[in-house]
């Protein structure tokens, strides 16, 4: 994990902008100099702004060294830029049953001291899931901005959560009931009337919370975290979250994780910051 750490506040716009980007790129060669090996052949690709660094990493290795391999995108966009570096793409769903992608790599809005993320501020968390979750290796790939103690924090805008239109506001009564504060369907890009529409055809809800407690925290009996006066853990409020009828998907990336632990796994096996 590269750790960098500034006074905002001091810096002039500009130059916060440029020290942001150059924390996104540094983190993006960092990440695939570790964790993208030459033996690969399926890797997956996230979506956002940092993640067009990571193909930008990989292209900068040459066609020799990626002309083996496949990329798997988790959305328009990523689609997108996998061509335009001229590397080979394919769906997810061409994936075989039973087989696996070597790594994903992909961006994050929130990461706590766990590696628990939230994802979904580009509205692709839903194929975001499925791709990390296909892959023996999740790596996160952040700028400092990013880091945080517990969720929430920083990422003030709410989880984003993936909804069925028909059932946004049944889901927004629940959100409410369990403590959210004011969640509210993420409105169309610029220009565009209406709730913005995912690339599944599906709305997104952002729902802010209290910020969320780690497992230590209960441990250390700071407060129960199982949703009482709007208080949640990571998992406690994911569990509840995923179970709402007519959502399809939420960006909490959470749950245990480990190297070898890579099926179904969620959570990163390393940040770059
Ligand atoms: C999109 C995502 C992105 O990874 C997340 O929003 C971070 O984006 P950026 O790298 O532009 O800050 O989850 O759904």
């Amino acid at each position: 994990r590269m750790a960098m750490s500034t006074s905002e506040s001091a810096i002039p716009a500009e130059e916060q902008a440029r020290l942001v980007e150059t924390s996104k790129r540094l983190a993006a060669y960092q990440a695939v100099k570790d964790h993208l090996l030459p033996e690969y052949t399926r890797v997956g690709i996230g979506s956002g702004s940092t993640v067009i660094y990571v193909v930008e990493a990989i292209a900068a290795l040459g066609a020799a060294a990626t002309r083996a391999m496949t990329f798997y995108p988790t959305g328009a966009q990523s689609e997108e830029l996998i061509e335009a570096a001229g590397l080979t793409l394919q769906a997810i769903n061409k994936l075989p049953a039973g087989a696996q992608l070597d790594v994903a790599f992909d961006g994050a809005d929130e990461v706590d001291d766990d590696l628990n993320l939230i994802k979904g501020g580009g509205a692709c968390l839903w194929q975001e899931k499925i791709v990390a979750t296909s892959a023996k290796q999740f790596v996160c790939v952040a700028d400092f901005r990013k880091l945080s103690p517990r969720l929430g924090t920083s990422w003030k805008k709410g989880i984003p959560i993936e909804v069925l239109p028909m059932a946004a506001p049944r889901v927004l009564d629940e959100l409410k009931r369990i403590g959210s504060h004011n969640p509210r369907v993420r409105p169309g890009l610029p220009g565009k009337a209406g709730a913005i529409v995912t690339d599944n055809g599906m709305w997104i809800i952002d729902a802010p919370f209290t910020p969320l407690l780690l497992p230590k925290d209960g441990e250390s009996g700071i407060q129960a975290g199982n949703g009482d006066n709007g208080v949640w853990t990571v998992d406690a409020l994911a569990d509840h979250l995923i179970k709402i009828p007519g959502v399809a998907e939420i960006g909490l990336f959470y749950g245990s994780n480990g190297l070898q632990a890579a099926s179904g796994a969620q959570k990163p096996v390393a940040a770059y910051f």
